[in-house]
């Protein structure tokens, strides 16, 4: 018999169920994309039914098919793309619109007019974010003024709001659990960092009914019981975070000043900074880590919208390359210096910028360029962009003593270089890159008693690669003016 920890992944493209053994290797895992869709120009939704489904269908298939009958899952964890909005009938569970998702720009100019009212200090000093859609409050604002009826019904408290890992918790414990993590809860706009409440004022200022909100647990908790029938039916989730957090947590970033850094549709560094909410003065986000025994550890966060979504579209988009791996040789016959610089900026631009409306483009073409400048011109904007965190991050009085990164792209050994080399520091890959998944087996893990501390799960980091620096700083700053000067552009 064995035992395992099964890890729920709900990212922005694709969903994942991921078995771990108790030392936190993967004995079986299952993926599945599901459809984007862009209604207008800046909007991007998600039908909650096919997250649903997928998230279903890996479940049943990792179990079906990896797990044998005296096997046991102690616990699940559930990790998930953060603050993408859905708004459901407590009755019948139906959602009253596809889910809004987190890179949707429709409410910037909502936005804007907050922020013309000087509201962004009150909003940021409760919650540590800055008014922006891309964050809960005003995407449920959105649903209860836009679609028929759901601001009258949500008023007579029969409808639920939930960022992805409540609507998912509701519908594997059969419609009986409301909750949310105290990390999920930090994404919203509409949570106090520090009291670690829904904060009525905020409630008030966008217009949202407390009767929506899910309860608000810790990260390892004891959430509820799966109820679905099946291999998994009576498994507790005992561990939630949203996905970036859950990745700080599977990196083992435990102590002060330990960051990683996720590259999968976005990137997002997250730095723990412990138990201190420190507040940004140059717009990186301050949000919940995770929470256990009641105690929030914090982290600063810098979030880039756009990081493999550029490969995605160099490869769906423009049709460059037929495959991600095409990138990494494409990139080493190319010397670093070509010229071209590629922003990334299709649904605006996140940290440090903060424009809503800026839209993407490239720039230093001439005729010589090819395939090839724009693919590592792609590349390279992942890389500046991180370096635009870590600059936000310096100037705030911060320097990483650790960088681990994970995600999709980081088994591109090209663009670890010149990230190393782009941030004239040291970046560590450790050997699991599923640092997402891992981290919510983990949680869940802590909460079961599979691990009795943080310290124990940091002794399971393996390195697989470190990367140093090698461009010198002339060539590096270089590089970077030309990145600063193809921003300001825009
Ligand atoms: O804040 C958005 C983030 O949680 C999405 O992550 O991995 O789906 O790009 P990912």
């Amino acid at each position: 018999m064995s035992q395992y920890i099964l890890s729920i992944d709900q990212g922005t493209t694709s969903s994942r169920a991921i078995l771990f053994d108790l030392q936190g290797n993967i004995h079986a895992t299952r993926q599945q994309e599901f459809p984007q869709h862009f209604p207008a120009s800046g909007w991007v939704e998600h039908d909650p039914e096919d997250i649903w489904s997928s998230v279903r269908q890996t479940c049943d298939a990792v179990m079906s098919e990896a797990c044998a009958e005296d096997d046991e899952v102690i616990a699940a964890g559930i990790t998930n793309q953060r603050e993408t909005t859905i708004l459901w009938d407590r009755k019948t569970g139906e959602p009253v619109y596809n889910a809004i998702v987190w890179q949707d720009r429709r409410t910037a100019s909502y936005c804007e007019s907050l922020k013309s009212q000087d509201l962004e200090p009150l909003v940021s000093g409760k919650t540590g974010l800055l008014i922006d859609p891309y964050f809960s409050a005003t995407k449920i604002r959105w649903i209860l003024e836009n679609v028929a009826g759901a601001r009258e019904r949500a008023e007579r408290g029969e409808l639920a709001f939930g960022t992805i890992d409540s609507f998912l918790l509701w519908r594997l414990t059969g419609g009986r659990e409301h909750r949310t993590d105290a990390t999920n809860a930090s994404r919203t706009l509409l949570f106090n960092i520090h009291t670690q409440q829904w904060d009525p004022e905020l409630l008030e200022l966008f217009g949202i009914p407390e009767s929506l909100l899910p309860e608000v647990m810790d990260s390892a908790d004891q959430f509820g019981q799966i109820a679905q029938g099946g291999a998994l039916n009576g498994t507790r989730v005992l561990g939630i975070a949203g996905d970036q957090q859950a990745a700080l947590f599977g990196q083992t970033c435990f102590s002060i000043g330990m960051a990683k850094s996720t590259y999968g549709t976005g990137c997002f560094l997250m730095l723990n900074t412990g138990d201190k909410a420190l507040q940004s003065e140059h717009r990186l986000l301050t949000t919940v880590a995770y929470r256990i025994n009641g105690k929030p550890t914090y982290a600063l966060e810098g979030s880039i919208f756009i990081a493999g979504a550029t490969i995605q579209w160099l490869r769906d988009g423009l049709r460059l390359i037929r495959d991600a791996c095409e990138t990494e040789p494409l990139a080493e016959g190319t010397p670093v210096d070509h010229g071209v610089y590629l922003v990334p900026a299709f649904t605006g631009l996140g940290a440090p910028y903060w424009d809503p409306n800026a839209r993407g483009a490239i720039f230093g073409l001439t005729r010589d360029t090819g395939i090839k400048e724009i693919v590592t011109a792609g590349l390279q904007s992942v890389c500046y962009q991180t370096k635009d965190l870590q600059k936000a991050m310096e100037k705030d009085g911060i320097r990483p003593v650790t960088l681990r990164v994970d995600g999709g792209m980081v088994a591109n050994n090209w663009v670890l270089q010149f990230l190393a080399d782009i941030l004239g520091a040291r970046v560590d890959r450790p050997s699991l890159v599923e640092t997402t998944a891992l981290g919510a087996a983990y949680l869940a893990g802590l909460e079961a008693g599979v691990y009795g501390s943080l310290e124990e799960l940091a002794g399971l980091w393996r390195c697989d690669r470190n990367f140093e620096p090698v461009m010198t700083k002339e060539h590096r700053d270089q590089l970077y003016e030309g990145w600063i000067t193809a921003v300001q552009k825009l």
